[in-house]
C-alpha cells in the first residue's frame, strides 16, 4: 500500500503590477510524486478494452501531442520567459489540465515528449480514476480533487470484486461537472477562455439530464474488466471529439430557400440558409475557440460549370467583421514568445473572402485578436452556434447577365478546421491540424431564362 501525503490544494489570487488578476492552483509544495500513480498500462491487465479506447483518443495524447507541444513550448513558456508580465504560473497551469502527473508531482515544464516521460501519459487512468470531487462550486482551471493510491472511483457498484484494488462509487462519476474541471478555463485576466461545461448548463441538454458521457462517452454491451461482469451499458472510453471527422460531420444540418423558383438575368435572387446545431450539447465550435475556424461557402453553379460566389448578407451587429472572412491580419502578439519585433501578423482566417464564420475572438490587452488563450484579455461577439440553435443567414445575389441560361445549381458548404491555416502553416504544425473536414452540405437549383 502506498503512503497517503498530505494534500494542499489553495486557490490563490495574485494581482501583478495591477494587470493581471491570476487565479492559478500553487504549486506551494510537491504533493506527489510519478511513482504514486499507476501507469495505464497497468491497468490494461485487465481493462483492456477500455485501455484499447482510452489509447486512441485525445486524452492519452493531451501532453505529447505535436500541436500541444508546439504551443505550449514555442509559445507558453517562450512567452513566460520573453515577457516579465506574464508568471510562470501561466505555463505551470497547462499541466493541471494536459498532464496532471506532472503539475501535481511540480515536474514544469515537464521533460521533452520525444524522450518518452512519464508526463507523456497524459490524462492517465489513474489520473481521472482518482478524482473525487472538486473544490468550490463551480468545476474550472483543474480545481479537482486528486489523491492517488486510494480506490478507484466510478459511478457503477461493479457486481463484481476488483482483486486488485478497492472501488468507491461517487455520483459525481456520472455528471458534466467531473468534466468540467478541465473542460472550462478562465485566463489570467479573468476571461473564460473554455467554457464547454458552462455552455451545457446553459442549453436545453442539462436540465434533461443529457451529462457529457452520453455523447463522448456512450453506453454499449460489454465488460468492463476481463474476468468481470457483462453490462449492457458499460462506458465506453472513446472521448470521440473535434479530432474524428465522423464526429464533426453531420453536426449542423443545412437547409436552403431561394425567394422564388426562376429568375432572368440582372433580377436579384435572396436565399435563406439555415443552420440548425442537432449534434452538440454545448455551442459549436466549443473548446479551443481561439484556434477553430468553422465557416459556410455558398457558390452557384451554372450549366456551363461556371462558378460565381455568393458573399454572405451582413446583418449589422456589433463585431460583425470577424464573422466575414476578409484579408485582415491578426496574431500579432504572437511575435512575443517568438521574439519577433513589431510582427505584422497572420491572415485572420484564410478561407474565401465574403464567407460566414462561426465564431468567438479572443482579444490581447491591446485589443488585437489572439490564439494565445492565456493572453485573452477580453472577448468578441459569440457567433457560434448554440445547441439546438438555428442560425439564419441570407445571400442575396444578382443574377449575371452572362450566366447560361437553364438549371443554376445553389451550393452551401460548411467547413471546419481545428486550427486556422495561417498559424499552422507558420507555426510548422503538422498539417492534418488544419485539414479542412466537412461539416455538412446541401444544393438546391433555380431555373434561369434568357
Ligand atoms: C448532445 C451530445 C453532446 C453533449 C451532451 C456533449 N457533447 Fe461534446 N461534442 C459533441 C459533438 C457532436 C461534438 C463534435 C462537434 C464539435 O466539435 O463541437 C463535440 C465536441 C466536443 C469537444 C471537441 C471540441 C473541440 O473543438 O476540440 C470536446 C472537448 C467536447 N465535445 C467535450 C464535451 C464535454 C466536456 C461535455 C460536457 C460538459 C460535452 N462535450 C457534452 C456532442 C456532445
Ligand atoms: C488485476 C486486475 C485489475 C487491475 C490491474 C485493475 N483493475 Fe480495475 N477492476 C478489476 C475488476 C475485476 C473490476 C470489477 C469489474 C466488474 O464490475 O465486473 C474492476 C473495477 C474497476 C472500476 C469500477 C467499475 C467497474 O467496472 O466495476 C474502476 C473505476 C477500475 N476498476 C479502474 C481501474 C484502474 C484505473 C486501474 C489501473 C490503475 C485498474 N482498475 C486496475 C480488475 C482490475
Ligand atoms: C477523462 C477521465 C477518464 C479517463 C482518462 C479514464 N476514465 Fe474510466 N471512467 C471515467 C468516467 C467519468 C467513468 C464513469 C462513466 C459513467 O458511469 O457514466 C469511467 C468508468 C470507468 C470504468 C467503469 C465502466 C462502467 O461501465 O461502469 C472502468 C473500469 C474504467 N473507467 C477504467 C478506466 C481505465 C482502465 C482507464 C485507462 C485506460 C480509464 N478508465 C480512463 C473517466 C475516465
Ligand atoms: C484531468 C483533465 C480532464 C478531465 C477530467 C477530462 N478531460 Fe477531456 N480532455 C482533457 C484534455 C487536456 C484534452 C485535450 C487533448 C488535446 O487535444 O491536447 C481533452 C480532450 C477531450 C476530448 C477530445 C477533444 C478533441 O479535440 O477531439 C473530448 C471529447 C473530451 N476531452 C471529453 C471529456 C469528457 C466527456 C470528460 C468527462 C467524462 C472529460 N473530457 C474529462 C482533459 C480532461
Ligand atoms: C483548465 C484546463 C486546461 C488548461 C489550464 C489548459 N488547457 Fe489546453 N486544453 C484543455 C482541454 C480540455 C482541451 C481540449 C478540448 C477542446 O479543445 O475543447 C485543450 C486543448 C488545447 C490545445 C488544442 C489541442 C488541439 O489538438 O487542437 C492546445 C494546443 C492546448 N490546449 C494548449 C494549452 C496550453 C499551452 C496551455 C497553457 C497556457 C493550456 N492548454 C492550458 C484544457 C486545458
Amino acid at each position: 500500500m502506498k503512503k497517503r501525503k498530505k494534500v494542499l490544494l489553495p486557490v490563490i489570487m495574485i494581482t501583478l503590477l495591477g494587470l493581471f488578476s491570476v487565479s492559478f492552483h500553487a504549486i506551494w509544495e510537491v504533493r506527489y510524486s510519478y511513482d504514486d500513480f499507476e501507469k495505464p498500462g497497468y491497468c490494461n491487465q485487465c481493462h483492456d478494452l477500455f485501455y484499447q479506447q482510452w489509447d486512441q483518443s485525445m486524452m492519452s495524447d493531451a501532453y505529447n501531442h505535436e500541436w500541444d507541444e508546439i504551443e505550449y513550448f514555442k509559445l507558453a513558456v517562450a512567452h513566460t520567459e520573453n515577457d516579465p508580465d506574464i508568471p510562470a504560473a501561466v505555463h505551470e497551469g497547462c499541466n493541471g489540465c494536459h498532464t496532471p502527473m506532472a503539475f501535481l508531482a511540480g515536474d514544469m515544464p515537464p521533460p521533452d515528449p520525444k524522450t518518452n516521460p512519464r508526463a507523456n501519459e497524459s490524462v492517465s487512468c489513474d489520473v481521472c480514476h482518482n478524482i473525487k470531487g472538486f473544490e468550490g462550486d463551480i468545476p474550472f482551471n483543474h480545481n479537482y480533487i486528486l489523491e492517488p493510491g486510494g480506490p478507484k472511483f466510478s459511478a457503477r457498484k461493479g457486481e463484481v470484486t476488483s482483486p486488485n484494488h478497492e472501488i468507491d462509487t461517487t455520483a459525481f462519476y456520472r455528471t458534466a461537472e467531473f468534466c468540467g474541471v478541465c473542460h472550462n478555463e478562465k485566463s489570467p485576466h479573468d476571461v473564460w477562455v473554455k467554457s464547454t461545461h458552462l455552455e451545457l448548463q446553459e442549453g436545453p441538454y442539462y436540465a434533461e439530464g443529457v451529462v457529457c458521457h452520453d455523447c463522448h462517452m456512450p453506453d454499449a454491451p460489454g465488460k468492463t474488466a476481463k474476468m468481470g461482469a457483462r453490462y449492457d451499458d458499460a462506458k465506453m472510453h472513446l472521448f470521440n471529439g473535434a479530432h474524428d471527422p465522423g464526429k464533426i460531420r453531420g453536426t449542423v444540418e443545412i437547409g436552403m430557400t431561394p425567394d422564388r423558383q426562376d429568375y432572368v438575368p440582372g433580377e436579384p435572387m435572396v436565399l435563406t440558409v439555415t443552420l440548425y446545431n442537432q449534434k452538440t450539447g454545448h455551442k459549436f465550435p466549443t473548446g479551443s475557440v481561439e484556434d477553430r475556424i468553422v465557416w459556410l461557402h455558398v457558390e452557384a453553379v451554372d450549366e456551363k460549370g461556371n462558378v460565381y460566389h455568393l458573399p454572405v448578407d451582413k446583418k449589422g451587429f456589433e463585431g460583425e467583421e470577424y464573422t466575414i472572412a476578409s484579408e485582415e491580419l491578426a496574431y500579432q502578439d504572437l511575435g512575443v514568445p517568438l521574439g519577433i519585433e513589431n510582427f505584422e501578423g497572420l491572415r485572420r482566417e484564410m478561407v474565401p473572402v465574403g464567407d460566414r464564420i462561426f465564431r468567438m475572438p479572443y482579444f490581447d490587452p491591446q485589443g488585437r485578436m489572439t490564439m494565445m488563450q492565456w493572453n485573452a484579455a477580453s472577448l468578441g461577439v459569440d457567433y457560434r452556434i448554440g445547441p439546438r440553435e438555428t442560425k439564419v443567414e441570407t445571400y442575396t445575389f444578382e443574377i449575371p447577365y452572362e450566366v447560361t441560361p437553364g438549371e443554376l445549381i445553389l451550393k452551401a458548404v460548411m467547413n471546419y478546421r481545428l486550427l486556422v491555416k495561417s498559424v499552422g502553416e507558420y507555426l510548422d504544425v503538422p498539417e492534418e491540424e488544419y485539414t479542412a473536414m466537412m461539416v455538412n452540405e446541401q444544393e438546391t437549383t433555380v431555373t434561369i431564362y434568357p
